[in-house]
């Protein structure tokens, strides 16, 4: 596609405005700035219009690197939120988190505008895994492991279903949490049945795909179609 016609759509712009952009040096193509209005695109190139990425795909998935402190929300009158660390960088969409990390804890945030796609990998029925890294006050035991794999039953009485609980090989306190369901503070409340406190929560996957580990806490990118399948998949 010519990249006029790009950043028009991209954009939501007329044709001439686009061009005016391109001609007057706010569009740049893989960092460097384009002032070619017919260029062809090539698939992959990255788009910016004044520095906000331009995407043209009927809907975005972006991976997130949630920090500590910033709530998985779309927007929240006192705390910085997941959608605010992309810092306006794709103003006419409305972006939300598909699935929540509490406040303190870390890790792999979706944000798409896709709420069908959202749905389906929230769903409890599609069963699709998160995979966390945690951090007790306590060391883990065999008997976490066992309790975890029978179904944890919470302080209120909800049965949870079977989760997978895998001892840390180095680190006694630690170890890798899979969850198939999503209920709220689910992996401090079942360790909170059996004694422990958790003191670290960081998500490292959804479903198939793993977090970037090139992505500084905070920083984010979009996925790619094959990185998009991944994240359904993994249920059984
Ligand atoms: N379980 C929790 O307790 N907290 C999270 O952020 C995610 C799962």
């Amino acid at each position: 596609m010519r990249l006029d016609k790009f950043v028009a759509d991209a954009a939501q712009l007329t044709r001439s405005v686009a061009r005016a952009l391109i001609s007057r040096g706010r569009v740049t193509v893989n960092g460097q700035v384009c002032k070619k209005a017919d260029l062809a695109l090539q698939t992959g190139d990255a788009v910016c219009a004044d520095g906000k990425s331009l995407v043209c795909e009927e809907y975005v998935y972006i991976m997130v690197n949630k920090p500590a402190g910033v709530v998985s929300a779309s927007a929240d009158g006192r705390d910085k939120t997941v959608v605010d660390l992309l810092n306006g960088a794709f103003p006419r969409r409305q972006l939300f988190p598909a699935g929540r990390l509490d406040k303190a804890s870390t890790g792999f945030v979706l944000l798409t505008d896709d709420g069908a796609f959202a749905h389906d990998i929230l769903a409890p029925k599609r069963h699709v895994p998160k995979t966390y890294h945690v951090v007790l006050d306590t060391p883990v035991t065999p008997a976490m492991a066992e309790a975890f794999a029978a179904g944890v039953t919470l302080a209120d009485g909800q049965r949870m279903q079977p989760a997978r609980l895998i001892p840390d090989e180095t680190d006694p306190f630690a170890a890798t949490v899979v969850l198939r369901q999503g209920v709220y503070h689910q992996i401090k409340r079942m360790f909170g049945v059996l004694g422990a406190g958790v003191n670290g929560l960081h998500r490292t996957a959804i479903g198939g795909l793993s977090l970037d580990e090139s992505l500084a806490p905070g920083a984010w990118r979009l996925l790619t179609p094959a990185e998009k399948t991944r994240l359904q998949t993994g249920g059984e």
